[in-house]
Parts: C-alpha cells; sequence; structure tokens
C-alpha cells in the first residue's frame, strides 16, 4: 500500500476526520498538513538526488558520435616506376632527354635498321611476337620503311635508334624507358612484357672510354659508391665492338656467390658503339660521328637492388608484394 497516490494511505486518511471532535481536528489537521508536506518534500528531495545520480552516470557513458577513423591506405609508385624515375633524373642531370618509340612496330625499326636481315641467325637472339593482323595495329601505313604484314611486338627499344638518328641531328642524347615484349619461356627471371632502358648518345669523339665512365657513373648513382663496371665483349649486330656490362656483385662485393654464379660480377646491360651501319641507316656520317648505345633491364636491376627473387612477382599485382616498396 502507498502512502500517495488515488487510493493512498495519506490520501485517504482526512476521510476519518469526521470522527474526531472539534478539540481533536484542531490539533491534528494542521500536524497532520505538516507531516503530508514534510513527506512530500522528502519523497522530492529523494526522487531529485536519484535522477542526478542516474544524470552523472548518463553524463559519464559517453556516446561517441565522430565517425570511424578510416585507415587510408596510401598508394604509392610501383618498384620499377621509382627505378625508372630515379634512372631518368640521373641521365636528364647529364642533359639527356626522353624519347617514345612504338609498342607495335615494323620489322624494319626492330631489326632490319640495326642491321639484322630477314633470315639472319641473329634474329634467334629474340623471340619476337609477330602481329599477323594488319587492321589490329595502329600504324600509319603511309610511315617510311613500313611493310605490309610485318608488324611485331617490339623485342627491344632499340626499335628507337634509328627513329631518332631520323629526327633529329648530332649531338644527340636521348633514352628511352619502356615496355618491350618477346616470346619466352617464363620462369623466375623471363617475363614477356618487360621494361627496358636504352640510351642513344652520339657525338663527334665517343669512344668505348665514354661508355666505360657512363656505365660506372650509373651504376654507382644507382648502387652506392664501392660500385664497379666492367665492360666485357659480346655481340650484337648493331653495335661495334659490343659489350656486356656487368656489375660488381653487390651481395659478395667480388668476391663470388650463389647469386652471380661465383664469378663476382653481375650481367646488367647490353651495349656498344653504334654500328657505321646503322648510323649511315639513320642519316648519319659514321666517318664524323660515333655513338653510344645500351640496352638495360630496369626489372633486373630492381631485383638486384632490392634483392627480389621472382621477376614474375612485378606484374602479378600482388599487394603484400607491392606494400613492400
Ligand atoms: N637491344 C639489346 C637487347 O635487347 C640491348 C642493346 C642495346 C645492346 C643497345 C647494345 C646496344 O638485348
Amino acid at each position: 500500500m502507498s502512502a500517495f497516490g488515488k487510493n493512498g494511505e495519506v490520501t485517504l486518511l482526512p476521510k476519518e476526520f469526521s470522527k474526531l471532535s472539534k478539540e481533536q481536528l484542531k490539533t491534528i489537521g494542521p500536524l497532520f498538513n505538516k507531516t503530508k508536506i514534510e513527506l512530500e518534500q522528502a519523497i522530492n528531495n529523494k526522487r531529485e538526488a536519484i535522477r542526478a545520480k542516474s544524470y552523472k552516470k548518463l553524463d559519464l557513458e559517453k556516446l561517441d558520435l565522430e565517425p570511424a577513423e578510416i585507415k587510408n591506405r596510401q598508394g604509392h609508385l610501383h618498384p620499377i616506376t621509382q627505378f625508372e624515375n630515379q634512372t631518368a633524373e640521373i641521365f636528364k642531370g647529364l642533359g639527356f632527354q626522353q624519347f617514345d618509340a612504338p609498342h607495335i612496330d615494323s620489322d624494319y625499326y626492330n631489326f632490319e635498321s640495326l642491321n639484322i636481315p630477314k633470315d639472319h641467325p641473329a634474329r634467334d637472339l629474340w623471340d619476337t611476337l609477330y602481329i599477323e593482323d594488319r587492321a589490329s595495329a595502329h600504324i600509319d601505313a603511309k610511315e617510311k620503311n613500313y611493310h605490309p604484314g610485318e608488324l611485331l611486338l617490339r623485342t627491344h627499344t632499340s626499335n628507337s635508334q634509328v627513329r631518332i638518328m631520323e629526327k633529329y641531328k648530332p649531338p644527340i642524347r636521348m633514352m628511352i624507358i619502356d615496355r618491350c615484349f618477346r616470346y619466352e619461356n617464363l620462369d623466375a627471371r623471363h617475363e614477356h612484357t618487360f621494361d627496358q632502358f636504352e640510351l642513344v648518345y652520339i657525338d663527334k669523339t665517343l669512344s668505348m672510354a665514354n661508355l666505360q665512365y657512363l656505365s660506372e657513373y650509373f651504376l654507382k648513382a644507382i648502387f652506392g659508391k664501392d660500385m664497379k663496371a666492367r665492360l666485357r665483349p659480346k655481340y650484337y649486330p648493331f653495335t661495334e665492338p659490343s659489350a656486356g656490362i656487368d656489375g660488381l656483385c653487390i651481395f659478395c662485393k667480388g668476391k663470388g656467390c650463389k647469386v652471380c654464379g661465383g664469378m663476382g660480377w653481375l650481367e646488367l646491360a647490353g651495349a656498344g658503339m653504334i654500328h657505321p651501319q646503322v648510323l649511315k641507316n639513320g642519316g648519319i656520317d659514321p666517318n664524323i660521328y660515333s655513338g653510344i648505345a645500351w640496352g638495360v633491364g630496369p626489372g633486373r636491376m630492381s631485383m638486384i637492388k632490392f634483392g627480389i627473387e621472382d621477376v614474375r612477382l612485378f606484374n602479378s599485382g600482388d599487394l603484400k608484394f607491392l606494400e613492400r616498396f
């Protein structure tokens, strides 16, 4: 039974007052009123106290309406792009400009202009993807030296060499960093699509000494001051003499290890003095000018620089791999 409310004890009590005498009512009446007010007051106080306490609790119970932090995964340039940008900067500093040549090109620029005629055994050095359907190739049929049915995916950036000579007069300092394609058996060191960095440098007194100097300058800029470069005799139909550029093995510093097969050196590029016939094909007089050219694999260089064991990782789109850089 409650004290207040419609049927509360205190509410109903005055009904009994009719039974009292006037004298009794004089004392009981005011006493009743006073007690009632006191009780109401006490109940109110208690109610307020409880309310205040629960508000305090509510105050502490903070509801976080801030938007949850969305983790921003920051993208970055692909490791090979990073390497290529660094390379481009190094050679820009030496006055080289970037040049573009087509991915889909004619047999002439990829092979014939480079002293590699049809059926020449040297063609075996480049496993080539030929294109049969002329309609699918975006090349101007009126272009000089274009012969229908002789389109291919360029196997190297050397397809730029004679194009550069046709477009510019010496002295020439050009570089090409771009994709190439080969019909390869894929393994940890071979991809069908890969990049090359080609240098074409034509001037009046260039010699193998300049090639040696530039090679070492480049390798030191990429791998550090302790790096050394050496030139080894090699064969390319479009350079004479030709050389393989080796870099001191960065893993054993020349002592010989598993990575370099005990040699102490790693092959990093193909290079040489541009063949007089190739200069002639580009309209440049080989009696006045000589040229240096090299082709480097940014993929191979990056594998060595970053210690990557399989070239196929680069184009795999595997985020776990890419996030390492
Ligand atoms: N184009 C050659 C290759 O792909 C490399 C090279 C470039 C060699 C320039 C000599 C001069 O193997």
